[in-house]
């Protein structure tokens, strides 16, 4: 139900229009308050008559009755009170005839968007650094589903650059088969690692040799590099696997080789192009940024120039409504100057890119530090995670069934969790008491509240019918929140912020507990067991929705 548009649409002989009415309504932060609010200021000057009269008329010819039960009018504000009972007669009936699909919405129905996102480097362990956007990223692939848009998910590869060519020096230097098969992406990091520690400049030169035998198709030199992209690709899948994300295209910088030129030409005939020490440029003085290098002057492409030409294979191929890019916001000079670069050649889809910047992760005692020379890996930090989750649930409850299977939905989703919570742009510090509290705001408490709703619907059924009555101020509490549900997925959207969805659950858990603790359920009296039971149903079918959007698994007993 719309009560911003219930109440609008009763309030349309007081001179205000619609649109003035239902853009003004508010949900007030108190709901000791009403639970919405028409502050009259605005509407004094063309009423001619002071806000407090104002909202007295309204408040005294407002129709009482249906979904609102009382208005009142307080200090230039008219203070709306929503029918409870109705309310939760309505919400879940939607909810538990929606199921899994409440909150969702055919907003995007029709439109594109793209999410660039997680987008690794070719033969680089990923590192905590890398969490933020494959949880960012992947949750908002799942809220851009949920509401309707068509998602491509576009894990733009590191996979061009000078680097391989010192890896495969390095390789051939000091390499060789079985230790790479071995270890992996470590034992190709490693060899990184001793190239830039060790290598003098017979092996630099050789390095760049080796690079242009790449760009050149040299056979051997590109079996090697195919290789090194085939154990990494391997590695993150595994990573992939237990965050729950997935990509729609793994086209990286290299993909897009013979699709720099065309770019290129278009800038030079549009005059953009300037030499500027033997580089070529597009000058960004004039909008305050330093300018966008295209070309170096040995003629090599930059990373710049392989975006540029991505942006325009993406219009190209899936004319985007949205183009995303989840990536930190150390690169925000980066895509101002893309984005900038793109409106100046005339696209008119340059409004159309947003860069969804995000802070630094750290550990507690500063782990992430390059200058320490400490590296954290991320599979380490969620093996810990789960590890840990093990440990809790071995205490709480040493009798569970598949343990292992909860320890790892409890481990990983707090992982997730860590990362999504705070508002995007924040730095985080990661600590792992702090996510795998149970009663902190954390993913581990939401899944714990989901048990214990599971624990009582299996007890006492999910009744088909039930009276719903005057409702204590817990049970409004919990109606009230399951309603503003697919408010906080559209938000979440609309904002580029899964936090959302996450405070959301958080805040719904807090509420179910408060109910569950204060009111009886199982063995409660006058009819109310059974609305009980479908209220948390309902609870449980709507933390499920939210959790699941983040990528988070929700065991059934914990
Ligand atoms: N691979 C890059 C890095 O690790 C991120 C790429 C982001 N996407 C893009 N289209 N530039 O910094």
């Amino acid at each position: 139900m719309d009560y911003k548009k219930y109440i609008a649409e009763r309030l349309t002989e007081n001179g205000i229009s619609y649109g003035e009415i239902y853009g003004a309504i508010a949900v007030p932060p108190d709901s000791a308050m009403g639970d919405y609010a028409l502050p009259c200021f605005k509407f004094a000057k063309v009423l001619r008559k002071s806000p407090v009269v104002i909202a007295q008329d309204i408040a005294s010819r407002f129709p009482c009755g249906g979904a609102i039960s009382g208005v009142q009018a307080v200090n230039g504000y008219v203070n709306f009170t929503v029918n409870k009972t109705a309310l939760a007669e309505e919400i879940l009936q939607t909810v538990l005839s929606q199921g899994k699909n409440y909150g969702s919405s055919d907003e995007g129905a029709g439109k594109t968007v793209c999410i660039d996102y997680s987008s690794v480097n070719i033969a680089k362990p990923f590192h905590i650094g890398h969490l933020s956007t494959t949880a960012i990223g992947g949750a908002l692939y799942k809220i851009y589903k949920f509401c309707g848009y068509n998602v491509v998910g576009i894990n733009h590869l590191g996979d061009y650059g000078t680097q391989f060519g010192k890896l495969i020096c390095a390789y051939k230097h000091w390499g060789d088969r079985a230790t790479v098969e071995k270890g992996g992406i470590h034992a190709i990091n490693d060899l990184y690692v001793r190239f830039n520690s060790e290598a003098d400049e017979g092996m630099e030169k050789e390095a760049r040799e080796y690079f242009r035998l790449i760009e050149s198709g040299d056979k051997e030199a590109n079996e090697l590099f195919d290789w090194f992209k085939e154990l990494t690709l391997k590695y993150v899948d595994g990573i992939y696997k237990k965050l729950n994300v997935t990509f729609d295209s793994y086209n990286g910088e290299r993909f897009y080789s013979d699709k720099m030129q065309p770019v290129i030409d278009e800038l030079k005939e549009k005059g953009l192009l300037k030499e500027s020490e033997g580089a070529q440029i597009v000058d960004l003085e004039p909008y305050g940024m330093p300018p966008c290098l295209i070309l170096r002057s040995d003629g090599a492409s930059l990373y710049a120039t392989r975006d540029l030409a991505a942006a325009q294979y993406r219009k190209d191929t899936y004319n985007f409504d949205k183009c995303l890019y989840v990536v930190a916001y150390q690169q925000n000079l980066h895509f101002k100057q893309i984005f900038k670069v793109l409106e100046l050649m005339g696209k008119p889809w340059a409004k159309d890119m947003v860069h969804v910047a995000y802070g630094m992760v750290s550990l507690e005692d500063g782990a992430m530090s390059t200058r320490k020379g400490k590296v954290v890996w991320l599979e380490d930090v969620i093996n810990k995670c789960i590890e840990k989750a093990g440990s809790v649930i071995e205490q709480k409850n040493p009798d569970l069934e598949n343990k292992e299977e909860v320890a790892e939905k409890v481990g990983v989703g707090a992982v997730i969790f860590g990362a999504l919570y705070n508002n995007k742009i924040k730095d985080i510090v990661f600590s792992y008491d702090k996510v795998l509290s149970f009663d902190g705001e954390t993913s581990v408490y939401v899944q714990y509240t989901c048990a214990r709703a599971k624990s009582v619907t299996d007890k006492g059924g999910v009744p088909q019918s039930y009276t719903v009555g005057e409702l204590t101020s817990q049970e409004a509490e919990v109606v009230k929140t399951l309603a503003a549900f697919p408010a906080a997925v559209a938000d979440a959207a609309k904002n580029y912020e899964p936090s959302y969805v996450a405070r959301y659950a958080v805040d719904l858990a807090q509420k179910f507990n408060k109910f569950y603790f204060d009111c009886k359920i199982l063995t409660a009296e006058g009819g109310k067991k059974d609305f009980r039971l479908a209220l948390t149903a309902a609870t449980l079918q709507t933390l499920t929705n939210a959790l699941t959007l983040l990528g988070i698994g929700v065991p059934d007993k914990m």
